[in-house]
């Protein structure tokens, strides 16, 4: 997962893995850092204000509790600088007791022996009988629960700004060629058409939704669960990159000369959606918290569609907190924190604001918006074609998806290559990253 100077190998689950979690704990790499009893350090990249309201809310019920949520946030959308930020603390021997810590990215950690195991939590509090069975298969790494559930994220959501439509007497778009119709019309209105940022996981989230329309579920598992080399042969992936292109360009500015798309930060880009300046805008759910919280005028006034071709999937990120493993006595925090994270009110109060929905099925989600229903919805029928997100690490590992991400970002930027060429290399990833143990082409997780 990581580069670690002293102990250039990873802990297994052989004999070497005691030998190597000896070794991790007698150099003190996980201890952590120095907070009081009750008190949990908490590494996250929950910002924003959704974000930051969300992350309140659990502060405050902890308190209720007992624990103090010590806040570690670091600014970064999707994580990648939390991330190195939590690798280095780790090996400075500043762990935090609690990370925001999500799908993929668990496993190296988890295989050195660095994240409680919270088996016992999970039985006592029945999370195999009241969570869904998709949520299950994220919270475990070597057959244990790794880490405790927060919410589900959709990815592959189209916003429409109704008022700003309406104002140009633009008839709701249903499909991609009513989209491309309206945009135009947009143009001519001198209003740019869509929302976007540069940031290269943002471009890579758009590229995740693109493709899943372009491809279906089943290659898109091909490609990016199973690590098909044969199916990045296939046209889907070359519509879905041209995709991207098109729609990165339905967001450049009008006026000659202004300043092109450039990497700002994802709530940069629901301002300009949320403030008009924008019509449409294709994002993770964690946009609609942000429209929800944020009083930016004409922030209510707009409706979540799925991505054209995506109607009735489910592109799903769930969020997930892991406590890691100290010499210093908190476990029993850490645990009595991960119980109540997935208490059924815990989780409808932290979903309300932050975008997401429960990942239990027997919370009632009526109070919830239309949206954030039709996505439960969709997450809890069997019927629904589940599937991972590659860019939030639900897919591949940390490093896999840097990797991905970077070669995506390369060429909606870059007009002279060939889509033919970013399929090469992304099939070459791919095949050099190898497959993922258990992968299976049906299986929803
Ligand atoms: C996380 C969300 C977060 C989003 C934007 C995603 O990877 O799962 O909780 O809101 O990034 O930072």
């Amino acid at each position: 997962m990581f580069a670690v100077p002293r102990f250039p190998f990873r802990c297994r689950r052989s004999w070497a893995s005691r030998l190597c979690i000896g070794l991790l704990a007698l150099a003190g790499v996980a201890a952590g850092a120095a907070d009081k009893p009750g008190e949990l350090n908490v590494l996250h990249w929950w910002t924003s204000a959704s974000e930051r309201a969300a992350a309140d809310l659990v502060a405050a019920r902890m308190a209720e509790n007992g624990l103090k949520w010590v806040d570690g946030a670091v600014a970064g959308g999707g994580g990648a600088a939390a991330v190195k930020v939590l690798n280095e603390r780790i090996l400075r021997r500043m762990a935090p007791k609690v990370a925001q810590l999500i799908g993929q990215s668990m496993n190296g950690w988890a295989d050195m022996g660095l994240l409680l195991n919270l088996d016992d939590v999970a039985a006592r509090r029945h999370w195999a009988k009241v969570m869904f069975p998709t949520v299950m298969a994220q919270l475990r790494a070597n057959g244990h629960i790794v880490a405790a559930p927060l919410g589900v994220h959709r990815i592959n959501n189209l916003y429409v700004n109704t008022a700003l439509l309406r104002r140009h007497r633009i008839v709701a778009p249903a499909d991609w060629d009513g989209l491309l119709r309206s945009a135009a019309q947009l143009r001519a209105a001198g209003v740019v058409p869509v929302a976007f940022s540069d940031e290269p996981w943002q471009v890579a989230t758009v590229f995740e939704a693109l493709l899943l329309g372009e491809a279906g579920p089943a290659l898109y598992r091909r490609m990016l669960v199973q690590h098909d080399p044969k199916a990045f042969e296939d046209p889907a992936l070359e519509r879905a990159l041209l995709r991207l292109r098109a729609w990165r360009q339905l967001a450049q500015p009008l006026a000659p000369g202004a300043v092109p798309n450039a990497e700002r930060p994802w709530t940069d880009a629901v301002a300009d959606f949320a403030q008009g300046r924008a019509a449409f805008f294709i994002m993770g759910d964690w946009a609609r918290g942000e429209l929800g919280t944020l009083a930016l005028e004409g922030g209510r006034d707009f409706e979540c569609r799925a991505v054209p071709g995506t109607a009735g999937m489910h592109l799903y990120s769930i969020d997930t907190l892991a406590m890691l493993t100290l010499s210093d006595g908190s476990r029993a925090d850490q645990e009595k924190m991960a119980e109540l994270l997935g208490t059924a009110t815990l989780q409808l109060g932290y979903n309300r604001i932050k975008g997401s929905v429960p990942v239990r099925r027997d919370v009632p989600v009526d109070e919830l918006d239309p949206c954030a229903q039709a996505s439960f919805a969709l997450f809890a029928s069997p019927a629904t074609p589940r599937v991972p997100s590659f860019v939030h690490r639900m897919a591949v590992s940390e490093v896999g998806k840097s990797a991905i991400v970077e070669t995506v970002h390369q060429f909606a930027l870059n007009p002279n290559q060939t889509p033919a060429a970013a399929q090469r290399r992304l099939q070459g990833l791919l095949r050099a990253i190898g497959p993922r143990a258990g992968a299976a082409a049906s299986s929803s997780p």
